[in-house]
C-alpha cells in the first residue's frame, strides 16, 4: 500500500554565528513514549522562520504501527539533520509540537542553537485528551480563547470542550433565537461571598457564529477539535430569561446572578421546548464540524417537573414508572437527553453527557440514557468506572482531581496537588481524560492562565501516556515547561 508520507525538513543556513548557542532539551511534557538520545548534536546555525516544511510522497512502509496511527509520529535528530515522519498531517503536527518544546525555551529567530540528538517514536494512549473552559459564568474574548488553544497545542491536548451556555449567560449566537444573546448574554452582577444579592457589576458577551467558526479553524490548524456544549436541560436560566415559554412555570425569569444548582430548568413536556433544542443543535452542528457535541445533562433538579402538568403528562404518555432506583422524573431526563442524542447520531455526530444522567453521587445507577452517548464522569473516579461497566464509552474528569477551578493558589500549586493530578489511577477501557476549568471565580485571562498552568503539564502526561508516569522524573520536565511558559509570555505564576 502506498500512503502519503509527510516529511519535514528544517533548513539550515550556512552562516556561522559568534555567540555560544543555547541548548535544547528533551525534558518535556507530555514525555514522549519512546525517546532515545543518541549522543549526537544537531547544530542549528540560525533559527528558522516558522513553516519551512516540505511535503513529499513516499511509501509509508511498516514503520508506524496502526495503533493510534492518526497521531503517531517519528522524529529523528542527528548531527546531519532533523527528520519528522508521520502517516497523517495530525501526526506531523504532534511531532512539530514536540520539536517546538525541545528547542531552547528562549530561542529567538536568527539565533544559533544546539539540539541533543534523539530518536523519538511517539503516539498517545487516548484519542480523547480534552480541556474544558466555562465561558458561561464569565465571558472571555476570542483572543483569550486563541491563547488557550496555543497552550493546549503545546501540551498535545486535542479536544477543546467549549462550555457555552449557563444559568449566568448564553454565549453563542443562534440565528433562529436572537433573544438568547440579546437578553441571555447579559447579567446584572455576580455573587459576593457571604453576602446576599450581587455586586452590581454586569457581565456580558457572546461569540458570533463567525467568531466561533474562526475559533474552530484556529484550533484545527493546531490539531485541536472544538466540542461545543449546550447544557441541557438544567443550567438553562439564561435561555429561560430569553424565552420564558421554555420553562415549566412560564416565568418570568432572569439571567442568574447567583451560582449553584437552580430549580428552573427546561420543561421536558412541552413540544416547543423539544423544537427549540432541535433547532439550536442544528445550528450548532452547522458551526462546529466536531465528531462530538456535548449535551450537558448535569445538575438538573426535578422539582419543577414534579409539579408541571406538561412534564407529568409526558411521563404518562411515555409510560415511565419509578422502579425503586429511578424516579419517573429521572427517567424523563434520560428520555429528554435521548431525543437530542438521536438527533446528533442521525447527523453522524456523537453526544457526550455528564454522568448525572446515568449515575449519582452515591454511585447509584439512576438512568438509562442511550448507549450512543459518551459519559463524562465528573463526580468521582468511580463514576467513570461505573459508566464503562454499564457499557458506555467514558471520559475521566473527576472534580477532586481534574477540576482546575479551586480558588486557593497554594492548594493549586503545591506538591500535594500535583501528585493528586499526576497519580490519579486511570480505569481500564476509557476513551480519554479531561481537565475542566469552571469560571465562577475566574473572571479574566490572567486567572485562566495561572489556574491552567503549570498543572496542564501533569494532566498532559496523564492523557498521553499514563502508564509511564513517574513523579520524580516529572519534576525536571515540569521545570522546563515552566521555562517555556515564561518564554512565551504566559503569566503562569503572577503571585511571584
Ligand atoms: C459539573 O461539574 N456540573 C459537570
Ligand atoms: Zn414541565
Amino acid at each position: 500500500m502506498r500512503t502519503r508520507l509527510l516529511a519535514l525538513c528544517l533548513l539550515l543556513t550556512a552562516a556561522c554565528t559568534p555567540k555560544t548557542p543555547v541548548t535544547g532539551s528533551w525534558d518535556l511534557c507530555p514525555q514522549p513514549r519512546n525517546l532515545e538520545e543518541n549522543g549526537e548534536s544537531f547544530m542549528l546555525k540560525k533559527a528558522f522562520p516558522k513553516g519551512i516544511t516540505t511535503v513529499i510522497d513516499a511509501s509509508l512502509g511498516q514503520e508506524l504501527k496502526p495503533f493510534q496511527q492518526a497521531e503517531c509520529y517519528r522524529l529523528e535528530v542527528t548531527s546531519k539533520g532533523i527528520r519528522l515522519t508521520a502517516a497523517t498531517e495530525t501526526g506531523i503536527l504532534r511531532g512539530m509540537q514536540t520539536l517546538e518544546k525541545a528547542l531552547p525555551a528562549t530561542l529567538q529567530e536568527g539565533e544559533a542553537a544546539v539540539l541533543p540528538g534523539a530518536a523519538v517514536y511517539d503516539y498517545p494512549e487516548f484519542p480523547y485528551r480534552a480541556f474544558m473552559l466555562d465561558c458561561g459564568r464569565h465571558f472571555f474574548p476570542v483572543e483569550t480563547i486563541k491563547k488557550v488553544l496555543d497552550i493546549l497545542a503545546l501540551h498535545q491536548v486535542n479536544e477543546f470542550h467549549w462550555h457555552l451556555t449557563e444559568d449566568q449567560g448564553w454565549r453563542l449566537e443562534i440565528k433562529k433565537y436572537p433573544k438568547l444573546t440579546e437578553i441571555g448574554s447579559w447579567r446584572a452582577g455576580s455573587p459576593v461571598a457571604g453576602q446576599p444579592g450581587h455586586d452590581g457589576v454586569p457581565v456580558s458577551g457572546f461569540y458570533t457564529q463567525e467568531e466561533a467558526r474562526d475559533i474552530v479553524a484556529y484550533a484545527a490548524a493546531r490539531g485541536i477539535e472544538v466540542i461545543p456544549e449546550i447544557d441541557l436541560p438544567g443550567h438553562m436560566k439564561a435561555a429561560l430569561a430569553s424565552y420564558p415559554e421554555l420553562g415549566c412555570t412560564g416565568g418570568p425569569y432572569e439571567v442568574a446572578c447567583e451560582y449553584g444548582v437552580l430549580d428552573d430548568v427546561l420543561c421536558a413536556g412541552r413540544e416547543h421546548t423539544l423544537e427549540f433544542v432541535h433547532d439550536v443543535l442544528e445550528e450548532v452542528m452547522d458551526i462546529f464540524p466536531s465528531r462530538y457535541i456535548h449535551l450537558g445533562g448535569d445538575e438538573c433538579p426535578k422539582v419543577r417537573w414534579e409539579a408541571c402538568p406538561h412534564c407529568q403528562a409526558k411521563i404518562k404518555e411515555l409510560g415511565l414508572k419509578a422502579d425503586g432506583h429511578k424516579t419517573a422524573e429521572e427517567l424523563l431526563q434520560s428520555w429528554f437527553m435521548d431525543q437530542a442524542i438521536a438527533q446528533l447520531e442521525a447527523s453522524g455526530r456523537q453526544a457526550i453527557i455528564w454522568n448525572d444522567v446515568l449515575v449519582d453521587w452515591s454511585n447509584e445507577v439512576i438512568g438509562a440514557p442511550s448507549k450512543k452517548a459518551v459519559i463524562a464522569g465528573w463526580m468521582r473516579p468511580v463514576s467513570t468506572e461505573i459508566a464503562v461497566r454499564e457499557g458506555y464509552e467514558a471520559i475521566l474528569c473527576p472534580v477532586g482531581h481534574l477540576y482546575l477551578s479551586a480558588a486557593d493558589g497554594n492548594a493549586l500549586k503545591g506538591d500535594a496537588y500535583f501528585r493528586r493530578v499526576y497519580d490519579l489511577p486511570v480505569p481500564e477501557g476509557i476513551l480519554g481524560v479531561e481537565a475542566c476549568l469552571w469560571s465562577e471565580r475566574v473572571p479574566n485571562e490572567e486567572d485562566i492562565l495561572w489556574k491552567l498552568l503549570p498543572r496542564l503539564s501533569a494532566v498532559s502526561e496523564l492523557q498521553w501516556n499514563p502508564q509511564a508516569r513517574n513523579y520524580e522524573g516529572f519534576l525536571p520536565r515540569l521545570q522546563r515547561m515552566e521555562a517555556l511558559y515564561t518564554a512565551r509570555g504566559w503569566n503562569w505564576n503572577p503571585a511571584e
